[in-house]
């Protein structure tokens, strides 16, 4: 198994996929790398793909709230994406570019060994959690896999859309706060 350092390095390096030749940079995850709590988003977007850092556009500052109404920061989690590289004009990320890329994010869990997973949409959701996943029905629903709880919530750029599913979404990081409680990872 690699060090963090390695992967990221050969992930910094990748020529994977053809999103390679229209990045600017390569947006491997940020976060502490011992938090029980791994989310999950779809793929960077113009802000990330300048900065090299996952969630630092608009839907970035509203996953800063969400994840601050339930005592988390950007310290106490890890965050990633399906894949690491933006596709060009924001469009999601085609099936084969996923899979040239999931490799990275099966390393990333296999060094995190997070207790818990959360996927940011349907994207990614349908990725890690069930390739039937449907969001508006699926999200805030504990799925158990290899001792690992996951759920997906609306992805924040959904919410920035359609600010009426914020308040679905509330339960949601409620039943996140619960299962961090059982874990004592506020104690
Ligand atoms: N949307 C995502 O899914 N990931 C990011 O890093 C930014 C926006």
């Amino acid at each position: 198994m690699p060090t963090w350092e390695e992967l990221k390095e050969s992930c910094l390096n990748c020529q994977n996929c053809r999103l390679a030749e229209t990045r600017t940079n390569v947006v491997f995850g940020v976060g502490s790398e011992t938090s029980p709590i791994l989310f999950i988003g779809e793929g960077p977007g113009e802000q990330e793909d300048l900065k090299g850092e996952p969630f630092v556009g608009r839907a970035g500052k509203l996953l800063d709230q969400m994840l601050g109404i339930i005592g988390l920061d950007r310290s106490k989690v890890y965050i990633a994406n399906i894949v690491k590289c933006r596709p060009p004009q924001n469009r999601d990320p085609l099936p084969e570019e996923q899979e040239a890329c999931i490799g990275y994010l099966r390393a990333q869990t296999a060094l995190l060994r997070p207790k818990l997973i959360v996927c940011l949409g349907r994207i990614a959701a349908m990725k890690i959690i069930s390739p039937t996943f449907k969001i508006s029905a699926d999200h805030g629903k504990w799925f158990d896999r290899a001792g690992v709880r996951m759920m997906a919530l609306y992805h924040p750029a959904a919410l920035l859309r359609d600010p009426r599913r914020k308040e679905e979404t509330l339960p949601d990081l409620y039943a996140i706060e619960e299962e961090l409680k059982k874990i004592g990872f506020y104690d």
